[in-house]
């Protein structure tokens, strides 16, 4: 009965990412690939362990123009978040492990906001674990 009852608290609280940051045991088993919130949205928590090898993304190429179009209305001079400016390399970089945890756990960018696809995710993600170089 123990079991049958935590089973459905994790399904109920799915993949939402602020509650599985309380506890590894529950990021683990329930955020696994294909975790799915109760709510409709889903965290693949699909970063890299590791930088693959080969050449990773280029931040100009690649990750600022992502980071432009998903992150860049609301944190600007003029948005919801101007104390966190993500225009040029120098931001992003000081910034690079709190937008790591942010877009490994899907908090941003937030609800309602339009979510990067899972190509644009890998870049970035896999840009971030390779050390944000300025490529
Ligand atoms: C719809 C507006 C919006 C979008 C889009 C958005 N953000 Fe945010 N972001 C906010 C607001 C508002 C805050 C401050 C409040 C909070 O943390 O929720 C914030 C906070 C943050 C923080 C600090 C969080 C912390 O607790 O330390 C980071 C890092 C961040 N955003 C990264 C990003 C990245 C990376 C993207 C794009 C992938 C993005 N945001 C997209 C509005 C947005």
């Amino acid at each position: 009965m123990r079991i049958g009852r935590v089973r459905s608290w994790e399904t109920s609280v799915g993949c939402a990412a602020r509650v599985c940051g309380l506890s590894l045991w529950a990021l683990v088993s329930a955020c696994g690939p294909g975790g799915d919130m109760s709510g409709g949205s889903s965290c693949p928590m699909d970063t890299p362990v590791s930088c693959p090898s080969g050449t990773p993304p280029s931040y100009a190429d690649d990750v600022a123009p992502v980071i432009a179009a998903r992150c860049g209305a609301c944190h600007a001079p003029n948005g919801q978040e101007p104390s966190k400016l993500f225009g040029t390399y120098t931001q992003v970089f000081a910034q690079r492990t709190s937008v790591l945890g942010q877009l490994h756990a899907c908090k941003m960018p937030p609800a309602g906001a339009p979510t990067l696809t899972s190509d644009e995710r890998r870049v970035v993600l896999t840009w971030l674990v390779c050390g944000a170089p300025n490529n």
